[in-house]
């Protein structure tokens, strides 16, 4: 996927973190895996009309849609869904085939941005800052009702960790609705394993399952240059592997993306690698 944002190329994560060995490595970890495939882009062939501050809104209820109904059945055959992106606009069809497996789904939303953004507070227009929101229930009705419900996730049940570009709206929600926010800061002045660990136990008892969806924009852009909206100060390439084992860990993970991964901005390929070796990480691969 790559219309929720402008910035062509993202459509080519999947693609490039194949490539870089993503589905060998979790076979090596004992894994069954079946590659679904990509999903259909619904591209309109006279370009598509901006609606509302909703840059290409029937694409993306399209994509998500169909995104929706395969996790659903992945879910319902007892899968764990790992879905790989792509702009970050699919968690909007990923969260919605998810959360109706569970009463009461946590998200840990590791990312540069906080993607609370709506139509009203968006300063592009760009849906792949929205998704949390629409998870939320908030914004344009036929994004938040996709999979005929809504809300996918309660306020209570979200984790943010990593950000350190947030916009007003945003941050006027955050405060509004009390959402637990772990930026930059907290990681720089608690470190990672005191924010892993209060995010871990926050989680645990409130909920039945938890979805990590992991921007590759959380790291900092000198280890992960490929992102298309790389922002300075992030999270360091040790930082990112140390959450991920704690996740592993801590067994509470039951699905993830690995999303806005650009090979065309890349270096070599090395933000796919380095996402290649996060999913690993997550999946409990252990240096000994
Ligand atoms: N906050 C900005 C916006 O809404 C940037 C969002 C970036 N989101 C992302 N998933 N990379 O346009
Ligand atoms: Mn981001
Ligand atoms: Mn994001």
């Amino acid at each position: 996927m790559d219309l929720g944002q402008v910035r062509r190329g993202v459509d080519m994560g999947p693609s490039a973190m194949r490539y870089a060995g993503l589905i060998e490595g979790i076979k090596e970890l004992g894994f069954d895996v079946v590659d679904y495939g990509d999903i259909t882009i619904h591209r309109s062939s006279n370009g598509s009309k901006q609606e509302q501050n909703l840059k290409n809104l029937q694409e993306v209820i399209k994509t998500s849609e169909e995104l929706c109904r395969d996790l659903d059945q992945i879910l319902s055959k007892g899968g764990f869904p790992l879905v790989l992106g792509g702009d970050h606009s699919m968690s909007i069809g990923s969260i919605a085939g998810i959360s109706k497996h569970y009463k009461n789904l946590g998200v840990i939303w590791y990312d540069a941005h906080t993607d609370l953004n709506t139509a009203d507070t968006s300063p592009s227009g760009n849906i792949h800052g929205m998704p949390l929101a629409i998870n939320l229930g908030l914004g344009h009705p036929l994004l938040t009702e996709i999979g005929g419900y809504s809300p996918k996730v309660k306020r209570e049940n979200i984790v943010i960790i990593g950000a350190r570009s947030i916009d007003e709206g945003e941050r006027e929600l955050i405060k509004q609705e009390g959402i637990k926010v772990f930026t930059m800061h907290e990681i720089d002045r608690k470190g990672m394993t005191a924010v892993m660990e209060e995010a871990i136990s926050y989680l645990k008892d409130r909920t039945d399952g938890v979805h990590l969806s992991l921007d590759l924009d959380a790291l900092d852009p000198v280890d992960a240059p490929g992102v298309g909206t790389p922002v300075l100060g992030g999270v360091t390439y040790r930082e990112s592997h140390l959450a991920m084992e704690m996740l592993a860990e801590s067994g509470m993970i039951t699905s993830a993306e690995f999303v806005e991964v650009n090979p065309i901005l890349d270096n070599k390929n090395q933000t796919a690698d380095i996402a290649v070796e996060l999913v690993a990480s997550l999946l409990g691969k252990k240096l000994i």
